[in-house]
């Protein structure tokens, strides 16, 4: 089974890529889902189909799903959510305040993305295909069962025992109500489950990301922090796609602008996303809605390919901690020699080794710490970073 999510900036083209590569891999005979987990929804629109709230089957082999449902997380971060309005509630919050409080930003895409461990277990489909815009605070979300797993382990048996026993005499003597056992119950079920679907997620033989974008400033930032957030968490991203690509050929003096920064961008998005394959996708000349013009946009972007390969395997960089300092490991497309020169500007970094040139946005980790020096292991590009 595979699942292959879109991933980038507000208005890129993630839907109808997602929607165009959803098509394709039906055609070529494999059973596949499309889900969104974009609450405004535009997936029924792209596919030119109605969806509803239930998976709908809308081609041979393809299905299509709009996630609004909590799905049986629900019933978990319902309790939870009861229970931490109930807390905001008593430290004197308005009532609304104390709802709003008690859900976190990015829950919502978390539960829904849980979709994805749901068709996973059933194991109907042989691809899932997610439409999604996790932004960096999504992602950090899910990297939570790292941290939860040891406290479910070495704490919550002893705690869940000790809260049984010491309720009845606490309570009367606080204002603020204690967890009950359900509460620890559902918080349980909830990390569970956070924990299966990161597994999933982080599964580089089932899971990739791609990275969709366009050649324009903020987008291709954006772009490289949600890679470095993807790589940090063990999220193994194996393309990007280029969209929007003016055609060559067109004479007049706006678009010989246009065509000399696209050419400026383009060698940017290379230097950060090397050795990722690039695909590039055109403008068209309309709207990518419906079959028709979604399996043209899939021949652009995967021409003889097939969307369910993976395109990469590995991750380009990882952060490890060495003692006091941290290091940021770069895998390097091809043996460079020469003299490292590193460089630093607005929490990105510009290495230098030979031909060879790559920026980073980097993590909050490293971004407040010093350059120590970087050097070149077993194909590896190693940098150090110092006390903040
Ligand atoms: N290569 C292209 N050529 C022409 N039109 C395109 C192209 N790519 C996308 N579009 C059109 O641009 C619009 C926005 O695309 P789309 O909805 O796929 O973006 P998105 O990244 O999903 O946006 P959002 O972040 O709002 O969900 C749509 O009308 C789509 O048909
Ligand atoms: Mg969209």
């Amino acid at each position: 089974m595979r699942v292959i999510l879109f991933t980038g900036k507000g208005g890129v083209g993630k839907t109808s890529i997602a929607a165009a590569s959803a098509h394709r891999l039906a055609r070529s005979g494999l059973k596949t889902v499309i889900m969104s987990t974009d609450p405004a929804h535009s997936l029924g629109d792209s596919l030119d189909v109605e969806l509803g709230p239930n998976l709908t089957q809308v081609g041979a082999n393809l299905w299509a799903h709009e996630v609004s449902a909590l799905h049986e997380m629900e019933r978990h971060w319902k309790r939870l959510h009861d229970y931490a309005a109930s807390v905001f509630a008593t430290q004197g919050l308005d009532g609304v305040v104390a709802e709003e409080l008690a859900n976190p930003p990015g829950m919502d895409e978390v539960a829904s993305l849980m979709w994805i461990k749901h068709y996973a277990e059933r194991a109907d489909h042989d691809v899932i295909v997610v439409d999604c815009a996790p932004t960096g605070e999504t992602l950090q979300l899910l990297s939570f069962p790292d941290a939860a797993k040891w406290w479910l382990d070495k704490i919550y048996p002893w705690e869940r025992k000790a809260m049984r026993m010491a309720r009845p005499l606490l309570q009367p003597m606080l204002d603020v109500p204690l967890p009950t056992d359900d509460v620890y119950a559902s918080l349980k079920d909830l990390l569970l489950d956070l924990e299966g679907m990161k597994k999933v997620l982080t599964d580089s033989s089932v899971t990739s990301v791609r990275i969709v974008l366009n050649l324009e400033k903020m987008v291709i930032k954006e772009a490289k922090r949600a890679f470095t957030y993807l790589s940090l968490f063990g999220y193994v991203t194996d393309a990007v796609i280029v969209n929007r690509l003016l055609p060559d050929g067109l004479q007049d003096d706006l678009f010989r602008n246009w065509h000399a920064i696209h050419r400026k961008y383009a060698l940017e998005v290379e230097k950060a996303f090397a050795p990722l394959p690039i695909f590039n996708v055109p403008l068209f000349d309309q709207e990518v809605i419906g079959e028709r013009m979604l399996l043209r946009m899939a021949d652009a972007i995967y021409g003889e390919r097939d969307p369910a390969d993976r395109f990469y395997e590995g991750t380009t960089q990882r952060v490890e901690k060495c003692g006091q300092e941290y290091v940021l490991a770069l895998r390097l497309p091809f043996a460079e020699r020469g003299d490292v020169d590193l460089a630093r500007h607005d929490g990105e970094l510009f290495i230098t080794v030979g031909n060879y040139r790559r920026e980073i946005a980097l993590p909050r980790v490293l971004a407040s710490r010093t350059t120590l020096g970087a050097v070149i292991e077993e194909g590896e590009l190693k940098v150090r970073f110092g006390k903040p």
